[in-house]
Formats: structure tokens, sequence, C-alpha cells
């Protein structure tokens, strides 16, 4: 079956830029606190009235612009987000509204930090199957709107942050290029160590004011459990991907490791063996932008010439759920 390629990236964030001043103005914390512990200098959050389908929308215009295609070329959404604009439809098919684009299928995958790999890999497969034939693939998130900015909630609000990448997959030709394989993973064992609870449809009525009370609507995080988890999967991952797709670490051209804090990237580097120019970060920027970190990523390589035809890339991602995975593609 042919290989799924990419055919355009793009990426769309709000312009508020939020510094670590901003924020220890509203919490017990410090710039030199966040630039040490996590790598962040600063982060984009919306303003009120901007939403994630808009910021997706966005991405997907300067994507399409890439590949030189209409929204109407396009053959289906995946949209991954963790973080939907409602609690039902999902945000696929306002974007397919917005959009203008007829009844073409649209999916939401929620599989939070990971949720771009694992959207790519359906994408992927409906094209492989020659399902459909061009799949935009959207990360977008709005996390600022669910964080606890206060002390008690510091230790989550001062990493999670806002944006939105997009990509157009196509079906490959014959030089080779394109996707070769994923590595996809969950354990449910630690769903509770980075969640939001409420609303769920397990309670009556689906949030209590006693529920809002307590911050059960907030993005919850078991910091030390996560960082443990994530510094032993994400090069276990791209290990198994690159041996999943005949390659070798020493091959690499480029990790795009999940922004979830630059000293979990240092590690996964470091296990991994690569040097600085073997890896891309942008934490320091924007932050932890859940589903939108690797489409972010992507599109800032390809704009600055970090990746040419026949390169080979690794993404890789870990996240809650516990969710984790990597794709390896040759450019
Ligand atoms: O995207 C999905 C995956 N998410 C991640 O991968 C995140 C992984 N985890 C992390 O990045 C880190 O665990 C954090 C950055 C969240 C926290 O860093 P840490 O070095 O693990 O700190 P800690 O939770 O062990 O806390 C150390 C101290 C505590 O104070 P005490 O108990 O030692 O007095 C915290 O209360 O730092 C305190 N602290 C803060 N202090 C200032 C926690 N957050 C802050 C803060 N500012 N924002």
């Amino acid at each position: 079956m042919p290989h799924s390629r990419f055919l355009g990236t793009g990426l769309a964030v709000p312009d508020r830029v939020v510094t670590n001043d901003e924020l220890s103005r509203l919490m017990d914390t410090t710039d030199e606190w966040i630039r040490t512990r996590t790598g962040i200098q600063e982060r984009r959050w919306v303003t009120e009235g901007e939403t994630g389908v808009e910021m997706g929308r966005k991405a997907t215009e300067r994507a399409l612009d890439m590949a030189g295609l209409a929204p109407a070329d396009l053959d289906a959404i995946v949209y991954a987000t963790s973080s939907p604009d409602h609690f039902a439809p999902g945000n696929g098919v306002y974007l397919q509204r917005v959009l203008g684009i007829a009844t073409i299928p649209a999916l939401d995958v929620r599989a939070q930090c990971s949720g771009f790999i694992y959207a790519l890999s359906v994408a992927d497969a409906w094209i492989r199957t020659g399902q459909f034939r061009n799949v935009l693939v959207v990360g977008s998130e709005i996390q600022s709107t669910g964080l606890e900015l206060s002390t008690a909630g510091r230790h989550v609000a001062v990493i999670f942050a806002d944006g939105a990448g997009a990509v157009v997959l196509g079906p490959g030709n014959e030089d080779g290029s394109g996707i070769l394989a994923f590595d996809l993973h969950s354990e449910g064992a630690h769903a509770e160590k980075l969640w939001v609870d409420a609303p769920g449809s397990m309670y009556h009525p689906r949030v209590s004011h006693q529920q809002i009370d307590a911050g059960k609507q907030y993005l919850e995080m078991d910091g030390r459990e996560v960082f443990r988890h994530a510094v032993v999967r994400m090069p276990e991952s791209v290990r198994a991907v690159l041996s999943a797709a005949g390659q070798r670490v020493e091959e690499l051209k480029l990790l795009l490791a999940h922004q979830a804090n630059l000293r979990i990237s240092e590690v996964v580097q470091k296990d991994l063996g690569l040097r600085d120019d073997q890896v891309y970060n942008n934490i320091t920027r924007y932050g932890n932008t859940t589903a939108a970190t690797i489409p972010i990523l992507l599109d800032e390589c390809v704009r600055a010439g970090r990746l040419r035809r026949g390169d080979l890339v690794v993404m890789t991602a870990f996240g809650s759920g516990f969710m984790w995975g990597s794709a390896a593609v040759r450019w």
C-alpha cells in the first residue's frame, strides 16, 4: 500500500503573549522558577471570543496554501483536541462548516498530548487503504480557560497554553517519502494523574456548584509522576518506531518531541544520544499546547528549512491517559 505523505503544514497561535512575570502577579511563582523547572519564557493564551476552531481554521488555510489546495480538495478531517469548543459535537464539524466544505467526514480524536500522533495514524490508514485521498489533520487546543489561576493551580497553570497546527496528508508517490511507521500505546492505570474530572456524564447534573467550588473543572496533574513516565516512554517509543520503519537512531535528521517541559525533552535527547542539531524545541515561546505542539513544531521546521525532502524525522508525544506514541516519516 502506498505511503501517505505531507503536502502542507500550517500553524496559528493567539496574539496575546503571557509572560512569566504576568503569571507571578496572579500566583506565588517567579520567572526564575518557571524558566529553570520548565524552560518556558512565555506562552500564548486566547482572549475572549477566540475559539479553537478559529485557530484550527487559520492553521488549515496556511497548510492548504502550502499544499496548493483549496478546502474543496479535502476528502476528510481528523481533528485532535482535548479542549473542544463544546461538549458536543466535536470541533471537526465546526471546522468543516467554517471552511465551507460540503459533507466530508469530520472525526474528533481525544488523545490529549498524543492526539496529533493518533489523528495522523487514522488519516494515514484512510489514505493507505484508498478510502480517502486528501486528509486534513488538525491539533488545536485552548487550555488557558481550564487553568486554576491561583497558587493552588500553579504547578499546572504555568505550563499549559493555546495554539493550533494543521497538516494536509495525501497519497505518496514513487520517491518513497511519507509516513513509514507508527508506535501507539496507552495505559489507563494512570488516567487520573493528568485529567479533568468534570463536567462528566457520570454526574447528575454533569457539573455541580459543589464541584466547581472544589475546582473539579480544572486540569489537574501529578507532575512528578507524569515526568517520570514521560522520560521513559518517549525514548522507548522512538526506538520502537524506528525499528518498525527499519531505520536507526543515528540516521535521524530531526526528533520533534512533545513540548511538555524542556527538562523532559533534554532527558529524551540524552537517552537517545542525539546532538543538538537533531532536535528542535520551541517550548520557550509557546509552553505546552497539548495536541497542537507537534504540528506547530513541524510547521516551524518546514518553513525554516530544517526539514528537506528525504530527511528522516520522528515525532513523539506523551501525555494524559497515559497515552503516548510516535510516527516515523521520510520527509
Ligand atoms: O503535557 C503532558 C505531560 N505533562 C508533563 O509532562 C509535565 C511533567 N511534569 C513537570 O513538568 C514537572 O513536574 C512540573 C514542572 C509540573 C513541576 O516541577 P517539579 O520540579 O516536578 O516540581 P514539584 O512538583 O516537585 O514541586 C517542587 C516545589 C513544590 O514546593 P515544595 O513542596 O517543595 O515546597 C511545589 O509546591 O515547587 C513548588 N511549585 C512551584 N513553585 C513556584 C510547583 N509549581 C510551582 C510554581 N512556582 N509554578
